[in-house]
């Protein structure tokens, strides 16, 4: 009776602990002892950008897992990597503001509205943030049925993500071309899904017309 079903979860939750805070926490020690490299500000922002790109596709891979192979139990971990992948998301919007920007907040806003893989960045930082807020399950169940039309946008987070890993790069096209194709096929998986969504979305305009 080792492996029970509660017993699978809690193992996967400790090595989804271990292998998204373990880096983090080396990333920082790494940097606060100057031992990153010539250009420490642009690696923090690297490392964290990538990672929370990284949990983003894990986090939107466990469904088709868990259905594929009949694992269901592998959704109830979904909520831990969505915060995991906020937490990264957030400690690259601070080591953008904080080492690059000087917390220069003028200067943070000017790159808003005038570079728009920055502009897109903050899109896709405000939509996590928001599932981020709703994942507390006091919350999903004040929301009923409008919690899952919210989570939905994680697959628009993902678009938004894979272009402006996209823009942000000035030459070496092949990382962010390899990430869209992921979030393409990560997608395809709820082609049906999306479909529905996108038609409901026009029902509704047209109706309001
Ligand atoms: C909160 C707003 C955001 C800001 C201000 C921001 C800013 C930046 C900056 C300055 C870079 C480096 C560009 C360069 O190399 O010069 C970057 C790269 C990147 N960002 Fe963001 N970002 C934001 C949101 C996000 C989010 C939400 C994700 C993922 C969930 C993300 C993932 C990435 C990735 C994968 C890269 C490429 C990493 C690299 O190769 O250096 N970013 N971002």
């Amino acid at each position: 009776m080792l492996f029970t079903t509660s017993n699978k979860i809690l193992l996967l939750k400790v090595v989804i602990h271990l292998s998204a805070f373990l880096p983090l926490l080396s990333l920082y020690y790494l940097a606060f002892n100057d031992q990153l490299g010539a250009d420490p500000v642009q690696e923090v922002i690297h490392f964290t950008g990538i990672g929370a790109f990284n949990l983003l596709l894990v986090t939107l891979t466990v469904s088709p897992i868990a259905k594929i192979f009949k694992l269901g139990y592998l959704l109830q971990v979904r909520r831990l990597l969505g915060l995991y992948t906020f937490s990264y998301a957030f400690m690259h919007l601070v080591n953008f503001l904080a080492f690059d920007l000087q917390l220069a907040w003028s200067l943070f806003f000017n790159e808003i509205v005038k570079r728009p893989y920055i502009t897109i960045g903050m899109i896709a930082f405000v939509f996590l943030t928001a599932l981020a807020v709703t994942s507390l399950n006091s919350i999903k169940r004040k929301m009923g049925k409008s919690w899952q039309r919210l989570h939905n946008y994680s697959y628009f987070i993902a678009i938004l993500v894979s272009v402006h890993f996209y823009w942000s790069v000035k030459s070496e096209i092949i990382s962010p071309l390899f990430y869209m194709l992921l979030t393409i096929v990560l997608l395809a998986f709820r082609y049906k899904k999306i479909k529905e969504l996108i038609l409901s979305m026009f029902v509704k305009k047209i109706r309001s017309k």
